[in-house]
């Protein structure tokens, strides 16, 4: 059966054998994962690779974190907990808050202030969250969150906590299910590297249990003005278009940068040009439109085919990891301006086809 025939089915049901479930861990779910694998044509004729994007924008709050919640949320209530905590730079704080109404639990976030998608903050306040904006970046936030973690009975929903890699992880058996085995190279945003980490986790067990037979090389991209991995160094300003992975100190670093050198991968930044390039072509050329982060993957690719590093016919899967429509400022910004016209159609037909 393929994947998208699945859809709906609870993805910790799914891939039950590969997580830690015990009898008294609840499903929490909304039928998150199962997500389209979509070639891109245009972009495989162009650079003569086999290029596909797995759209993880269409999970239940709109981006790969979905993967990750529904069973850090579960493994939560299973443990007791009445309460829920994340720092977040808009996607965690939105599937946190989610998941926590679904399962009757409180939630707070902490996110940067004035520097998270209006698409991610609005569904944080819809879904009921409490929603705390600090005078600072997201690492400040998460330091705090781990703290309030520490010192009150909240359960950390961050990528901290194993259970979201465990979650995250399945995205590479589903990559692997469509394809038939694992892609020469998987091309992913980093932020906090909890997703490249999980990646690399979710490749090496369903190889282990004979589902397939290769590991991918694994690339990971940073936007350049936030790029810890890239520099080696801890960035105390990070500065990006791309809000979701505006990170100076990623607490999942050492286990993403073992992935990206073990699997003969590696770690890059792109420019916030670079981004919004291919944020704007994989829109208009391959209709798929996901937010600026997530096109650091496609970004990526293309920066690191014009350096040589492909071999023609290579097959990638990049990471499209949150839905365009979360951040329309960006969008609206990006693109051509609205004709606005009087309500005829002579002026319809002079604005589309001139005199
Ligand atoms: N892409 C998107 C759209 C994200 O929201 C994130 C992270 C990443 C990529 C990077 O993933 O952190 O696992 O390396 N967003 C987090 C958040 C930080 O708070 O929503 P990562």
């Amino acid at each position: 059966m393929t994947s998208s025939a699945l859809r709906g089915t609870p993805l910790i049901e799914r891939y039950r054998e590969f997580l830690p479930m015990t009898d008294a861990t609840p499903v929490i779910s909304m039928g998150e994962g199962a997500t389209p694998l979509v070639r891109l044509d245009k972009l495989s004729e162009c650079l003569g690779l086999d290029v596909h994007v797995k759209l993880e924008g269409l999970n239940p709050t709109g981006s790969f974190k979905d993967r990750g919640m529904c069973f850090a949320m579960s493994k939560a209530v299973e443990q007791g907990a009445t309460a829920v905590i994340c720092a977040s730079t808009g996607n965690t704080s939105a599937a946190a808050a989610a998941y926590a109404a679904r399962a009757g639990l409180t939630c707070a976030v902490i996110i940067p202030g004035g520097k998270i998608a209006l698409g991610k903050l609005a569904q944080a306040l819809i879904y009921g969250a409490k929603v705390l904006a600090v005078d600072g970046n997201f690492d400040d936030a998460l330091r705090i969150v781990r703290e309030l973690s520490e010192n009150h009975p909240i359960a950390l929903v961050n990528s901290l906590n194993p259970f979201r890699l465990e979650g995250q992880k399945t995205a590479a058996f589903e990559v692997c299910d469509a394809l038939g085995d694992a892609p020469d190279v998987l091309c992913i945003p980093v932020g906090n590297a909890g997703n490249i980490s999980a990646y690399w986790m979710g490749f090496g067990e369903y190889r282990e249990a004979g589902n397939s037979t290769r590991l991918p090389r694994m690339m990971g991209f940073q936007a350049e003005g936030s790029a810890p991995l890239v520099r080696g160094e801890v960035v105390t300003s990070p500065e990006t278009i791309a809000t979701a992975i505006r990170i100076g100190n990623p607490v999942r670093g050492e286990q993403a940068m073992a992935a990206m050198i073990d699997s003969g991968g590696g770690v890059d930044s792109v420019t916030d040009e670079e981004i919004l390039a291919a944020y704007r072509m994989l829109a208009s050329s391959e209709g798929v439109f996901c937010e600026p982060s997530s096109a650091s993957s496609v970004a990526g690719l293309i920066k690191a085919h014009a350096a040589g590093r492909f071999t023609t016919g290579e097959r990638v899967v990049c990471v499209l990891t949150g839905n365009g429509l979360k951040d329309p400022d960006t969008a609206i910004a990006q693109s051509g301006g609205v004709v606005e016209i009087p309500a005829d159609y002579a002026a319809a037909e002079k604005a589309l086809y001139g005199d």
